[in-house]
């Protein structure tokens, strides 16, 4: 009996199968080769704002580690690794020519990823705005925009003639909402008419930045933007809860996708949000600038979010979820949050790989003909490690297995998903929960940085080197 192709396990030939990082939460050696302090550097030394008062500043010491970290990708047989460029290692003061020392890094390590056969992708902001530049007003500035897209030049000419996957900004809601609106990710800002004006500037750096890549980059390249859309789902059937979803849609994914891929701000979020801004800071020609013909759309997916309808008074947070006092949903003051089903991970992040299946149908439909990566997709547990320091991960392992075969189905029903970043390689600085939260299939023994991979990591790399998933 031959396999039915529509329910095989294998992935389409050539799926990249790799892993994620970003520079902040692996790099480490923050004052090495003229890097100067980012935003998270600073908020990490705020007292207070990190659990366990963790910083950056060591981090798993990849800077120093990098072709050790290259190696072990290669023996566990990873075929793409995404990984973002420090913004302060490369322009100390997110303006001027680029430090060498710092492009080399990145050269190198690009250098080593081709030779073990590993397609590099290279993200370009992954939160570590310079610290000057926020002294200067930071993303709710237009100003912000136009300096990254000169530092996408930059990155773009030192690396254009190896690199082919790019994206230009990762996880924009985070950055505008959770660094200006809940204040809980740096610069720990709570000013909700700056967090939108930051998601309008963040919209316009892609739309720059995807232009000055375009200017200096082979016509080989393919420019991606990867999103953290998210997947809201009302409580009950009830008009009051889809209205609720409606409205924590349009904050949280299409004030990103609408610009990005239509040229335009949702109607409704602009009313929703019509008491706490007029919206002028949009120009009349940005939204042609934020709409640029894209090569992939990144989606990173972890959880889903349950919401209804919160009759009058104080709503509630019950799924503890970026839990603050300050509210990163602007403008929305009666939506209750609720814990999805699904067991939770180690952060109480319910495991739900339906939503990654609903997001990749979702944006193939809205976006036809627009190639999607999952660019993060990953589960953070209480690793426990054996004598040898050995982790046996198996509910890490179950959910991959269960998003892998989310991602397959949505493959076979029509979605042209090119690949699979798992976050996150090995495990790093999990922001404000500083290492007490581990996501990588790689262990890190942070007295001794010494890596070790988990049993996740060998199912992974089986799956990567046979193109399927086990039975
Ligand atoms: C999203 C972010 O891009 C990444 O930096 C973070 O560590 C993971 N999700 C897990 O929270």
């Amino acid at each position: 009996m031959t396999a039915d192709p529509t329910t095989a396990p294998h992935f389409p030939p050539g799926f990249l199968w790799g892993t994620a990082t970003a520079a902040y939460q692996i790099e480490g050696a923050v004052r090495e080769d003229g890097r100067t302090p980012s935003i998270w550097d600073t908020f990490s030394h705020t007292p207070g704002k990190v659990d366990g008062g963790d910083t950056g500043d060591i981090a798993v010491d990849h800077y120093h580690r990098r072709s050790q970290d290259v190696a072990l990708m290669k023996e566990l047989g990873l075929g793409a690794y995404r990984f973002s460029v420090a913004w302060p290692r490369v322009q100390p003061t997110g303006r001027g020519p680029a430090v060498q020392r710092g492009l080399d890094f990145y050269r190198r390590l690009v250098d080593e990823l081709l030779d073990a056969g590993i397609t590099p992708m290279a993200t370009l902001y992954h939160w570590d705005l310079p610290q000057e530049l926020e002294a200067a007003g930071g993303w709710p500035e237009r100003e912000t925009a136009h300096r990254f897209a000169e530092f996408a030049q930059l990155v773009g000419e030192a690396l254009g003639d190896r690199v082919n996957l790019w994206a230009t900004l990762n996880e924009p809601w985070c950055s505008a909402f959770l660094g200006y609106g809940s204040g809980v990710h740096a610069p720990g800002r709570t000013d909700p008419v700056a967090a939108l004006r930051a998601a309008h500037h963040l919209n316009l750096a892609h739309g720059l930045g995807t232009q000055a890549l375009r200017g200096v980059l082979p016509s080989r390249a393919e420019i991606a933007v990867s999103l953290n859309a998210a997947v809201v789902r009302p409580l009950t059937d009830s008009d009051a809860d889809a209205d609720a979803r409606r409205r924590i849609d349009a904050l949280a994914t299409r004030v990103f996708s609408d610009p990005m891929l239509h040229g335009k701000y949702p109607a409704d979020l602009l009313a929703d949000t019509a008491s706490v801004t007029d919206w002028s800071f949009v120009h009349a020609a940005d939204l042609e600038v934020i709409r640029q013909p894209l090569d992939a759309l990144g989606i990173n997916y972890y959880t889903p979010s349950v919401v209804s309808a919160a009759a009058g008074g104080q709503a509630v947070r019950e799924d503890g979820h970026n839990a603050s006092e300050h509210s990163p949903w602007i403008g929305v003051d009666d939506v209750n949050f609720h814990r999805a089903p699904g067991d939770p991970t180690a952060m109480g992040w319910p495991v739900d790989p339906t939503g990654l299946y609903d997001l990749l149908m979702r944006f193939s439909r809205e976006a036809p003909g627009l190639p999607l990566l999952v660019t993060e997709n990953g589960a953070a547990y209480e690793d426990v490690p054996d004598a040898d320091g050995v982790v046996h991960d198996p509910e890490r392992i179950a959910y991959l297995h269960a998003h892998l075969d989310a991602t397959r189905q949505a493959i076979t029903d029509g979605a042209d998903v090119r690949g699979y970043f798992l976050w996150s390689f090995m495990d790093n600085f999990e922001w404000a929960y500083g290492y007490a939260k581990r996501f990588g299939i790689v262990r890190v023994d942070y007295d001794t940085q010494t890596r070790t991979p988990k049993s996740s990591a060998h199912w992974y790399s089986r799956v990567a080197r046979t193109n399927r998933l086990p039975e």
